[in-house]
């Protein structure tokens, strides 16, 4: 799927002090933040796109060794993982990790890897018993958006977790102009608009799924509260500055990059454009 910018601008200001914002907003949890310090986070889209991975890998060997049992498989839940999960069956089999993917649509995930296991639910919705307490690590990219009750999927993450266990949602986040048009328009509207600029998102290969964008925000103080009432300890939410929706805008464009630059120096967590949020069971 092509989200990543093409319009990578550097975000500005000395580098010391900008360093200095990159701490602050990893301080919430020293856990949480360990992966984000080793892949050098730096707040940009482009970090993002390039790291999920990587965050998402570290984040797996960190829970196998804080396990008692250290020899066996991390069990990672990935929601919203479809057709197109985050591993392939032979890197997650190398890196010891067993994967169920998840998905609310049947057909989506009828064309994810046979190798993986599959768990059809709603993330927001009633889980599988059986599966309550199970994973060790939850992930999900681009997902979180769709989701109509995000205090319902984060509640049902924490018991889908084993204690101790880690989720991790990649998502956008409000009031980045694209997603405040797209959440304000018509799906049809935004629909047509997406196919016109990206015409590889339609039907027959990637669909445009509907967007809620609820608590899709980056700003700790109206998010953690929630997710410790689900059932976490610890909250991190490392917020992240740019995107590439207006590239074929020009003007726009320009405006819109300085405008995210400034948001970044002055930590305007409001005009963030994505978020990895991390909680802790
Ligand atoms: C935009 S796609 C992202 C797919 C993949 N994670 C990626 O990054 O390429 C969103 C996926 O989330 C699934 N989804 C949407 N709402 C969901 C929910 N409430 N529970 C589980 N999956 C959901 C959709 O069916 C779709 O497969």
């Amino acid at each position: 799927m092509d989200y990543a910018t093409q319009l990578v601008q550097p975000f500005s200001g000395d580098a010391a002090e900008r360093q200095r914002r990159v701490e602050r907003r990893l301080a919430a949890s020293a856990v949480l933040a360990e992966p984000f310090r080793r892949l050098g986070y730096d707040c940009s889209e482009a970090w993002a796109w390039e790291n999920y991975r990587g965050a998402v890998l570290a984040l797996a060997q960190a829970r196998r060794a804080s396990r008692p049992r250290q020899g066996d498989a991390v069990r990672m839940l990935e929601i919203g993982g479809g057709r197109g999960p985050l591993l392939r069956p032979a890197e997650a089999a190398a890196a010891g990790i067993a994967v169920t993917i998840n998905d609310i649509d049947a057909r989506e995930l009828s064309l994810g890897p046979k190798e993986f296991d599959k768990a059809e639910f709603d993330i927001a919705g009633e889980p599988p018993p059986a599966l309550l307490g199970r994973f060790d690590v939850i992930v999900s990219r681009m997902v979180m958006e769709h989701v109509a009750d995000a205090r319902k999927a984060w509640a049902n993450m924490a018991a889908l977790l084993a204690p101790g266990g880690v989720a991790l949602a990649f998502h956008p986040t409000l009031y980045a102009p694209p997603f405040v048009i797209n959440r304000i328009f018509p799906e049809r509207l935004t629909a047509a608009i997406l196919r016109f600029f990206f015409p590889n998102r339609h039907d027959g290969d990637y669909p445009k799924f509907p967007a809620r964008y609820d608590l899709c925000v980056s700003n700790p103080a109206k998010v953690e509260p929630v997710l410790k009432a689900c059932g976490f300890s610890e909250v991190l939410i490392a917020p992240i500055w740019g995107h590439g929706y207006f590239r074929h805008i020009p003007l726009l464009r320009e405006l819109d990059a300085m405008l995210q630059r400034l948001a970044e120096a002055r930590d305007w967590r409001w005009l963030s454009t994505y978020a990895f949020t991390l909680a802790r069971r």
